[in-house]
């Protein structure tokens, strides 16, 4: 899906965090929303999900204000992953994955929504603790499951705040792999992510954020030594290694 972000400008109780901040999407592209820590990467991926309201500006799905979406047509459209999914009511591994049928499931639950919920399952790794409560997992596990609860949605737009940040190493290569063939499924999707060695290596698309505004956006192109050493005030050596980048930051400047 089309997703355009549109002079966007965002305020917290009259203190500017996003402006103007203006972006195309093409359908089934993988975004990585980049910048230092306050830049507003959250506020605007709340933006996205329509949980915000702008102060100017809108955000358009295939053309319509995704203000104007009532909530399952919303639900069915947007997945958010937030960074701290916050305690649960207990409940199951695979009960939590079910509950992203919920925009789809009328008063009983369907056997395709069971084939659906086991199926991300098994694609996460998370048969074995399939029967825990949630509450009880590691952080990095729950995080896996909230991203397997989003996959449930079937949604067409997938926002991920900092999807790594609690993982391993072997899991952050396997959310950003399985991240990427959803959007080479054509789910248009966004992940605000600190590391941009990952991001370099999965993301085809980034969006640059200083401020609140988009200092630059683009392909791969955009992740040159100046820009980085700029947004983020520091130096940084960079390798390349089988078609692969790698920032290494050396200093501040
Ligand atoms: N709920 C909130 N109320 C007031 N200010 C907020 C709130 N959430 C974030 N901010 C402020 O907005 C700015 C951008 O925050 P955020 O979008 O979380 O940035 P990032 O995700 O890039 O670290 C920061 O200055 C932050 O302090
Ligand atoms: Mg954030």
């Amino acid at each position: 899906m089309k997703l355009s972000i549109h002079n966007v400008t965002f305020s917290y109780n009259g203190t500017p965090v996003l402006e103007n901040v203006t972006e195309n999407i093409p359908a089934g592209s993988f975004v990585a929303i980049v910048g230092p820590n306050g830049s507003g990467k959250s506020t605007l991926l709340r933006c996205i999900d329509g949980i915000l309201k702008p102060r100017m500006g809108s955000v358009l799905l295939e053309d319509r204000d995704v203000q104007d979406f009532d909530r399952p047509h919303k639900a069915r459209k947007f997945g958010y992953v937030p960074q701290e999914a916050g305690h649960t009511p207990p409940s199951t591994v695979f009960d939590t994955v079910l509950m992203g049928r919920k925009p789809y499931i009328g008063w009983q639950v369907k056997q395709q929504d069971k084939t659906i919920t086991s199926r991300i399952i098994r694609q996460l790794h998370l048969e074995e603790i399939a029967l825990r409560d949630v509450n009880k997992l590691s952080g990095g596990q729950r995080q896996r499951v909230f991203i397997a609860r989003a996959l449930a949605q079937q949604p067409e737009v997938l926002l991920l705040d900092e999807p790594t940040a609690n993982l391993d190493l072997r899991h952050q290569l396997e959310v950003l792999q399985l991240l990427q063939s959803v959007s080479q499924k054509q789910i248009t999707t966004l992940v605000a992510i600190h590391d941009l060695n990952l991001a370099a290596q999965y993301c085809s698309h980034f969006i640059m954020l200083r401020e609140g505004k988009i200092f630059s956006s683009g392909g791969r192109e955009i992740l040159t030594r100046e820009n980085i050493e700029s947004l983020y005030d520091i130096r940084v050596n960079i390798f390349q290694a089988d078609d692969k980048i790698f920032f290494v930051p050396v200093d501040k400047k």
